[in-house]
């Protein structure tokens, strides 16, 4: 390729450690169509994050945090119109629509690079491009992929500098690219809001105008006008899972005849019994439903000598081995997680983890130069809400302000979780022993069942409803299908993605392994009063220990229309009053409720109709005959 001329910037800026030439040629390129000031190519030191954080605390985007009270730490409150992942504005622009299946948005990739060139166009003028080069998974594992992303926020390399393995030596894999090797995936991202000369910034540049698109044969991600979370820290959902589901999947349709891999919205867990025996689980729940929570479990009273170790809190990869088992890796390096509602009782690893080194986005400001969140504790008497306007419970009280975004994140370094799993980072990642899939849903579904079978487990998996949460824009708390906890991050056919599913299991089960088990969960039902019944978070221990005893084939449960769901006995009950009542209140299956159920399986399988594996509908036949008798 030839090097393009570039009005304003003269000077690529190329370290000498980058020799991939298809890497430098697309950053000349993208600095030609983006125009921004000047190019800068980030190392990941130390000094260049503290570098970058003073930067935006000039700018106005960061606030410094009272260094007593929380030190390395800072505060970025967003444009309150840029708050949460769009999801009607993200798109998987394959070739043909099919491959896009009902659940995507779609347009022809010619049709969107038409849309985007001119978007794109000028975009970075007045700002600097930087260039993040991250991997996702441990550096040089034969489970990791580099991407490299270019951006023009400060605030988003610093991130990725938490959430990814980021810096120069993600180079030296990649190498000069002559070999075949060196490949990534390229990221392209901008907030979309160029700055003529003389012009001020705003302290969340961001543009109303949003697209998030993958291009899944091209492996391409292109991301413009958002500077949140997963639009704009490109290696997270857009890579992570709807690039790399494409990816798992096209492993197994080559000619070597691999079973491919799975990319998934899941936690990773080790749980360990008191006879010192370590299992894991790998936990698939919605957006604000409860993963980090999970994964940083800690045993209440009446599990002395248990314990929970995180490996994951958001994504998992997962790849078949020779012997048929199944092992996942974290491609994080750190946790962008929910803050309200996290306190020092349902999560105390979690807010251990804060304590230092933290940024956070969209929390209040405490007059101490803290932070603040709904459900942290006790309420301050005055701070500075996520919007800047002043707070206090009186003015919330009146006016239902709420000091924090419902979906404020904190961005911490996995080191910094007192629980992490001594194999967090091992490039072998760890064997899976079971599967969880578990929808945030006040009435119908059981607190927990256990599949029969890998294909019941892929229909339940398949027809996971769940309430929707403020993790993405649009109304919260309306049911909806989130099949596998992946309906905004499958990047391609759901359909194809459930027989790729059910592929796996046979082509594991063929291996003669043993295959996971597969439950689902409800942590969330609620009584005639409105209020969670099931105690949750660290109690969530007893049900888990359950699906322990399951495979230990210690314990019986009972049988039902869908699966196997404990009788009250077969749990742990040391050190928590919950009485048979209430746990049928959390357990019951109600036939008229479930009859209502099989009508949204209906819409979503007459939705999903194309390349539906028809062992579902078989499923959904035999669930059906069940709930008649
Ligand atoms: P993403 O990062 O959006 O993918 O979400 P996540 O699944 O990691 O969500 P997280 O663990 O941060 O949970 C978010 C919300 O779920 C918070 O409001 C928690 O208080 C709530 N939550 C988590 N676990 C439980 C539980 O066991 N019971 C109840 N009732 N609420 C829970
Ligand atoms: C989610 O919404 O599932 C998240 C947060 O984990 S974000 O990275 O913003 O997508
Ligand atoms: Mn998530």
């Amino acid at each position: 390729m030839n090097s393009p001329v570039m009005q304003g910037l003269t000077n690529l800026n190329t370290p000498s450690h980058v020799k991939n030439a298809r890497l430098i040629a697309w950053v000349a390129d993208m600095a030609a169509l983006c125009k921004p000031d000047a190019i800068y190519w980030c190392d990941g030191s130390e000094a260049e994050y503290q570098r970058l954080c003073q930067q935006l605390v000039d700018a106005g985007t960061f606030q410094k945090l009272n260094a007593a009270k929380r030190p390395n730490s800072f505060l970025a409150c967003s444009d309150p119109t840029d708050v949460a992942r769009v999801e009607d504005r993200t798109y998987i622009c394959s070739a043909s629509k099919d491959d896009a299946g009902p659940t995507n948005n779609w347009m022809a990739p010619t049709e969107m690079r038409a849309t985007l060139n001119p978007l794109f166009d000028g975009c970075m003028k007045g700002r600097t491009m930087y260039v993040v080069p991250f991997s996702m998974g441990p550096l040089g594992s034969p489970i990791a992929h580099i991407g490299i992303e270019l951006s023009d926020s400060p605030y988003v390399a610093v991130n990725m500098k938490i959430m990814t393995r980021m810096g120069k030596a993600v180079y030296d894999v990649l190498g000069d690219g002559l070999d075949g090797k060196g490949e990534f995936v390229p990221c392209i991202h901008t907030v979309g809001a160029p700055l003529a000369a003389g012009q001020a910034d705003v302290k969340w540049p961001c543009n109303k105008t949003k697209y998030i698109v993958h291009y899944p044969e091209t492996r391409e991600i292109w991301s413009y006008g958002s500077g949140y979370g997963g639009n704009a820290l490109l290696g997270k959902k857009c890579f992570a899972l709807r690039i790399a589901s494409n990816m798992g999947r096209a492993d197994s349709q080559g000619p070597s005849g691999s079973p491919g891999w799975l990319a998934e919205h899941m936690l990773i867990l080790g749980v360990t019994n008191p006879q010192g025996k370590k299992y894991h689980v790998a936990a698939a729940f919605p957006s604000a439903c409860g993963k980090t929570n999970f994964a940083m479990l800690i045993p209440p009273a009446g599990f002395e000598g248990w314990s929970v170790t995180t490996i994951g809190d958001d994504i998992a990869w997962i790849k078949p081995q020779p012997d048929g088992s199944l092992r996942a890796i974290n491609p994080e390096a750190g946790y962008f997680g929910v803050a309200p509602g996290t306190n020092t009782l349902t999560n105390p690893n979690c807010m251990a983890s804060l304590t230092r080194d933290t940024i956070f986005t969209n929390v209040a400001l405490t007059d101490d130069g803290d932070v603040w969140w709904e459900g942290m504790g006790e309420a301050p008497a005055h701070c500075i809400d996520w919007q800047g306007n002043e707070w206090t419970p009186a003015i919330a009280k009146e006016t239902g302000a709420k000091a924090a975004h419902p979906n404020a994140r904190f961005t911490v370094a996995a080191t910094n979780n007192p629980a992490l799993d001594d194999a967090w980072d091992d490039p072998k990642g760890v064997k899976i022993d079971a599967f969880i899939f578990g929808g945030r849903r006040s009435t119908t579904v059981p607190l927990v069942t256990e599949a029969r079978n890998w294909v019941e487990g892929v229909y339940m998996a398949a027809t996971m409803g769940s309430e929707t949460t403020a993790a993405a824009t649009g109304q919260a708390g309306v049911v909806r299908r989130d099949p596998f906890a992946m309906l905004p991050f499958a990047g391609y056919n759901m359909s194809d993605y459930f027989q790729h599913w059910l592929n796996m299991g046979e082509k594991l089960a063929t291996a003669g392994a043993v295959l996971p088990r597969i439950y689902t969960t409800n942590w969330f039902r609620k009584g005639d009063d409105g209020k969670f019944v099931w105690p949750g978070y660290g109690e969530n221990m007893r049900v888990l220990k359950w699906m322990i005893d399951r495979i230990e084939g210690t314990a019986k449960g009972s049988e039902h229309v869908f699966g196997v769901s404990p009788a009250y006995e077969e749990l742990n009950w040391t050190g928590l009053n919950f009485t048979a009542d209430q746990f049928k209140t959390v357990t019951s299956i109600d036939k008229a409720a479930w009859q209502a159920e099989l009508k949204l399986h209906d819409e979503l399988f007459a939705q999903l109709k194309h390349h539906l594996p028809q062992e579902l509908t078989e499923t959904k036949a035999l669930i059906e005959q069940r709930l008649a008798a």
